[in-house]
């Protein structure tokens, strides 16, 4: 039996006369079919959402906090089945969805608890100077209006919550839009938020075709967006609306550095390991997937053998099983461009040492060398399992080759020196590095985002708080400070 799923309207579920199939990227079955919200249901959630937003914000904190802490309860609740839900719809691993379910479940907790710490305002005295005799200003933190969320397809669950859960803390009515093809997920977190007492137009989850967002996105009732996405179409919106408030979280091509100092049998087995797996978590479609290795000589050819042996080594197949470490991109397209720029690479003289075939939407694990620069590989995101591995001369020219990109997100540095660790920190244009691991790493609570093309602002609960708000000083005056 095929499930249809209702988006939410104002916190009510509703269809529509059109709808479109959610298919498993492994094996094409259906997952369901999912209801696409007409041009006249989008303006009902909007203007509800608009006209529910100053009693939103004047909501206690006590009750946003209870309504974030219920949503973190049930997902974790309900656990095993969204993390099935999220393998059939995206078709990534069970581990990595089972996973995912438990950060979703940490964005909300954390939001319960920022949001009962927001606003309680900072005081500053004025009377430094005489003019400011007797006066105090309070600063506090007041949203900035409807939030417009717009989700991607690789963290079906916990991108979604990124967007949704800090929009609750500050009390602003948020429509998320998630991606086409992985809505379920956003629509089954939407039953959740039913649950709550929310008030009716403070969240919607819209089915909205991508052809029909650029008249959502111009809505001047929406002053805050927040994209999750490439960087094509997030350069599109801002150029689209320059006035407007807009977040952007964009791609990477992130780097792994094995520094000359990280050296020793046991240090090399850890960085090919956490290379191999990050390079092909989620089929390698994650901003923060290793893309590039970049290597110093004095380690390059054992890390290389590693590295190579590691990859192979992933086990690739039904995303359902609990064994598979890699299951198929997102659809059959997307694996076959990961393919042309693979072809294209070869074709311009890189080396293939492991992968580079395709099976339907599945793409096997891929490693490249002396990649030539030029081609679609040197230059984009790849987001997909394929890795290429750069043999550099000395830390000058290990960093200079991770910034030589457009993109700026994470980088991985595996080195033992602190002085290094700090340097890295320094000079490394990206929005965070990691010292003795792989890029990949992300904590929920922590700042995220990039510099250059990879966007614009950060995620991270308290930091898409202050994202989604402003201050406002109130000055008290004829004070007896
Ligand atoms: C992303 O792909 O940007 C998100 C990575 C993550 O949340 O781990």
């Amino acid at each position: 039996m095929t499930t249809t799923y209702g988006f939410w309207l104002a916190g009510r579920q509703e269809t529509g006369p059109e709808t479109f199939d959610v298919r498993h990227p492994y094996d094409d079955s259906l997952v369901g079919t999912v209801a696409i919200a007409s041009d006249a249901q989008v303006e009902e959630a909007v203007a509800a959402a608009y006209a529910v937003k100053d009693e939103f914000a004047a909501t206690p904190a006590y009750q946003r906090a209870a309504a974030l802490d219920h949503v973190a309860k049930r997902l974790t609740e309900r656990a095993e089945e969204l993390a099935q839900l999220i393998t059939r719809e995206n078709g990534k691993p069970i581990k990595w969805a089972r996973g995912e379910i438990g950060r979703a479940a940490s964005v909300f907790r954390w939001a319960a608890e920022e949001a009962r710490r927001f606003n309680s305002g900072e005081g500053q005295r004025l009377d430094t100077d005489a003019g400011g005799t007797g006066r105090l200003a309070l600063v506090r933190r007041f949203n900035r209006g409807v939030v417009l969320g717009i989700a991607p397809f690789n963290f079906p669950l916990n991108l979604v919550a990124h967007k949704v859960a800090p929009a609750i803390a500050v009390g602003a009515p948020i429509i998320l839009k998630p991606a086409p093809a992985t809505p379920i997920s956003a629509i089954v977190l939407g039953e959740i938020l039913a649950e709550t007492d929310l008030p009716a137009g403070s969240w919607s989850v819209l089915t909205v075709p991508n052809d029909r967002m650029p008249a959502l996105v111009q809505d001047p009732r929406l002053p805050v967006i927040s994209f999750t996405g490439s960087d094509k179409v997030g350069y599109s919106i801002l150029d689209s609306v320059p006035r407007k408030h807009v977040t952007l979280e964009l791609g990477g091509n992130a780097a792994a550095v094995v520094l000359a100092d990280w050296s020793s049998e046991e240090d090399l087995e850890w960085a090919a390991t956490r290379i191999a797996t990050f390079a092909n978590y989620q089929g390698g479609q994650s901003c923060i997937s290793v893309q590039r290795v970049i290597a110093d000589a004095s380690v390059y050819d054992r890390l290389v053998e590693k590295v190579v042996a590691k990859v192979s080594a992933q086990v690739t197949g039904d995303p359902t099983d609990d064994a598979v470490d890699v299951g198929p991109l997102v659809s059959e397209d997307a694996a076959k461009r990961v393919e042309s720029w693979v072809d294209e690479a070869v074709a311009a003289g890189a080396q293939l040492l492991t992968g580079g075939k395709r099976e339907g939407a599945s793409y096997a694990p891929t490693v490249l060398s002396e990649l030539p620069g030029g081609v679609t590989l040197a230059t984009e995101e790849v987001f997909g399992p394929v890795l290429t591995i750069q043999k550099v001369d000395g830390t000058d020219a290990a960093f200079a080759a991770v910034n030589d990109s457009k993109f700026g997100l994470q980088a991985g540095v595996f080195t033992h020196d602190v002085q290094t660790a700090f340097r890295a920190h320094r000079e490394l244009e990206v929005g965070g590095v990691v010292i003795g691991d792989a890029p990949s790493y992300r904590a929920d609570q922590m700042p995220y985002g990039g510099v250059k093309d990879s966007g614009i602002g950060r995620e991270g609960v308290a930091y898409a708080m202050a994202d989604y708000t402003y201050e406002r000083v109130l000055i008290l005056t004829g004070l007896n400070l």
